[in-house]
């Protein structure tokens, strides 16, 4: 955000700052509405009303957040208004499918459209700005937080990341301003421990995990948080070259760094400060100006300015963001600005849900159909629903949707039962979600032997993934793996549905076992309805993999990007690199999804012979729907440099674009 015209306003109010006063601006706290980080407080209104806080997080709701701003505004010296601060990862009220699942789309427009969406609940709720879009590259299903990303590719990363941008910061009153987090590298944790410690060649960096934050700063971003991991032993809050260097200088971003939860005062447990006060400086000279939750800035700068380990110009120069960033936002001129926004009607909720079930079902991936067994179009047979998510009202929900209300999520047996009017439906859950047996995997064995069909819901609990979510062995958990033999043995047709935040590591026997397999993910406050759309066939699955769904445990990490190696894969050559005991191939590839009709796509047409530098080269298929249904179709264009310089991987995605086609129709699709 610019502070064009600001900047005399800034100046007197910098002159008249005492030091608390500018430390406070620096300082963001939480509530403990909801809890995001270790050690649970409750809001500090004291410190609030004395000046020492300048941004809250985790407090919501239009008049809880006037209450608190009255006392920053009527309270203290100088009146200076707070902002408001919460996780808006993939939705407030309404809310959407994780962002995993989301980039299955592969369509910005609704990324775009959600965001505006979770913006304007947002607002309603008297919020200022959200920290999302998460854009960390992720190619680790270990790791718990992979839910949260746009999955393992950085060209959908960055448009992920310009969708999600406008529609955040849209510029009606109903927007919000972004942060784009959690940079860098983030995803690359080491054998996919949260927390744990990054290293990372300066080519990946620049080729995979900066090209989102790059695509966010361009897009204006208002604020970036570093990452709590390292990169080759240098913690994120106190890398000045890239926060500083790279991000400010180079790419000319503009907005605020707010660190992340305690992210400042942890520098100390990284071993590169040995206390508050370096802490603090160091986090100051990288470039941070916020202290989400550490307390570092407020206890350990003045100790800092007193050992010369910073000065009041470098403290002076992240206030003056901080309030340009507030200035930006209109506080200054109304500082309830938020909290009048309103409550939306009924027709606008409506809208609303709507658009929650239209990401569900676009995110929903179709992965294996034998025999044609979905859509079940007949209504009038009897139908098994089991397992642990069939009825999961909260879990749905996903990691971050502390304010989505669980018992106005449609759970997948609710809405079954509605498509199914004339037929007989049987529900049994048949084991828990991540514990022991509860002792009713006979009972579901019954019913899938008493019915024509099964649709097994397994999969995970939403604290199963997100932050803190790291799994050693991201399969479905033992009881769920009985629960599937004994419905698989009862040998009627199975239609498996995983919600999950993260690609289940499957065995063999079981994706064989079952006649399809669906991947719903966590999909909002929909899921249940949508999965129910495409079980029928109301709604015809478009969804493709965002990120390669492993075979084994011990191939993680896998993407599709690899390099080539000098010794390919070969079964008849020991000495190539493969496995003695599994096979390298994944269960499924990134861009892998189904739908109930069936495309071609022509031979790829060139614009030109030749492409010199800064030339543009235009790409054409003809996309054709030779099926009887009406189908959106999604067109990938890779590309792979033969021979360079330096080893390039198999394959480089360059373009993606979405087609929807009536029964037996062609068009052309071109990349520009
Ligand atoms: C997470 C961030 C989040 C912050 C505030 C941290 O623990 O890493 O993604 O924005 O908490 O809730």
């Amino acid at each position: 955000m610019s502070d064009d015209g600001f900047n005399a306003r800034i100046d007197a109010l910098l002159a008249d700052m005492t030091l608390t006063e500018k430390l406070g601006q620096l300082n963001m706290v939480s509530s403990d509405l909801t809890v995001t980080g270790p050690g649970k407080r409750g809001l500090p209104l004291a410190d609030i009303s004395a000046g020492r806080v300048g941004s809250v997080l985790n407090w919501w709701g239009a008049e809880e957040t006037r209450a608190v701003q009255r006392r920053a505004v009527e309270d203290t010296r100088l009146g200076i208004p707070l902002f408001f601060g919460f996780d808006i990862v993939h939705g407030q009220r309404t809310i959407f499918p994780i962002p995993l699942a989301e980039a299955c789309a592969f369509d910005p427009v609704l990324w775009e459209q959600t965001a505006r969406v979770a913006a304007a609940e947002g607002a309603e709720d008297g919020l200022h700005i959200t920290f999302a879009p998460m854009l960390d590259v992720a190619r680790d299903p270990r790791w718990g937080r992979i839910a949260e990303t746009p999955g393992e590719d950085p060209f959908v990363g960055a448009q992920f990341a310009r969708a999600k941008v406008r529609g955040f910061q849209n510029g009606s009153p109903c927007a919000i301003a972004a942060t784009a987090k959690h940079f860098v590298a983030y995803g690359l944790v080491n054998a996919g421990r949260e927390y744990a410690q990054v290293d990372v060649s300066d080519r990946a960096l620049h080729e995979v995990y900066l090209p989102p934050f790059h695509a966010a700063v361009s897009e204006g971003i208002a604020a970036i948080m570093p990452a709590f991991s390292d990169i080759a032993g240098l913690p994120m809050h106190a890398n000045r070259k890239l926060l500083t260097e790279v991000v400010r200088d180079r790419w000319g971003f503009k907005g605020i760094y707010i660190s992340d939860y305690a992210g400042i005062a942890d520098l100390v447990s990284h071993g590169v400060a040995a206390d508050l006060a370096e802490a603090a400086a160091l986090a100051m000279l990288a470039g941070i100006d916020i202290d989400m939750m550490g307390f570092a800035y407020l206890k350990g700068l003045p100790a800092a300015l007193e050992r010369g380990l910073v000065n009041m110009t470098q403290i002076d120069v992240s206030v003056r963001r901080v309030l340009a960033f507030k200035f930006g936002l209109g506080l200054f001129d109304d500082p309830y600005r938020a909290c009048n926004v309103g409550r939306p009607n009924t027709q606008r909720k409506r809208d609303r849900r709507f658009l929650a079930l239209e990401s569900a079902r676009r995110s929903t991936v179709l992965l294996k159909n034998d025999n044609h067994v979905l859509p079940m179009t007949d209504s009038t047979g009897s139908l098994a629903i089991i397992g642990p998510l069939a009825d999961a009202h909260h879990d749905m929900l996903g990691p971050w949707s502390a304010l989505g209300e669980a018992d106005e999520t449609i759970s997948i047996v609710d809405r079954l039962r509605l498509h199914w009017p004339h037929g007989r439906i049987m529900h049994v859950a048949g084991a828990r979600l991540d514990s022991g047996d509860d002792g009713s995997i006979r009972a579901a064995s019954v019913v899938a032997h008493a019915c024509d069909i099964s649709v097994l819901c397994l999969g995970e609990s939403r604290h199963m993934s997100g932050e803190a979510g790291s799994r050693a062995d991201p399969s479905l958990p033992a009881a769920q793996i009985r629960l599937a033999r004994a419905v698989i043995d009862a040998g009627r047709p199975v239609v498996l549905v995983l919600c999950c935040g993260r690609p289940l590591v499957l065995p063999d026997w079981l994706v064989d076992g079952v006649d399809a397999v669906v991947v719903a993910w966590f999909g909002g406050s929909e899921t249940g309805h949508a999965i129910a759309d495409i079980l029928t066939g109301s709604f015809n699955p478009s969804a493709r993999l965002a990120v390669t769904w492993p075979a084994q445990v011990g191939q993680i990490p896998i993407w599709y990007g690899m390099r080539p190696t000098g010794r390919p894969a070969d079964p008849n050559e020991l000495y190539s690199s493969k496995y003695l005991d599994s096979p390298v191939e994944p269960r499924f590839v990134f861009g892998e999804g189904m739908s109930f009709t069936s495309f071609t796509i022509g031979e790829p047409v060139l614009d030109r012979p030749e492409l010199r530098v800064g030339e543009c080269l235009g790409v054409s298929v003809d996309v054709a729907n030779t099926g009887s249904m009406r189908g959106r179709s999604t067109i990938f264009l890779f590309l792979h440099d033969a021979v360079a310089s330096i080893s390039r991987p198999m394959l480089e995605l360059k373009a993606f674009r979405q087609i929807e086609l009536g029964p037996e129709s062609a068009r052309k699709c071109a990349s520009s």
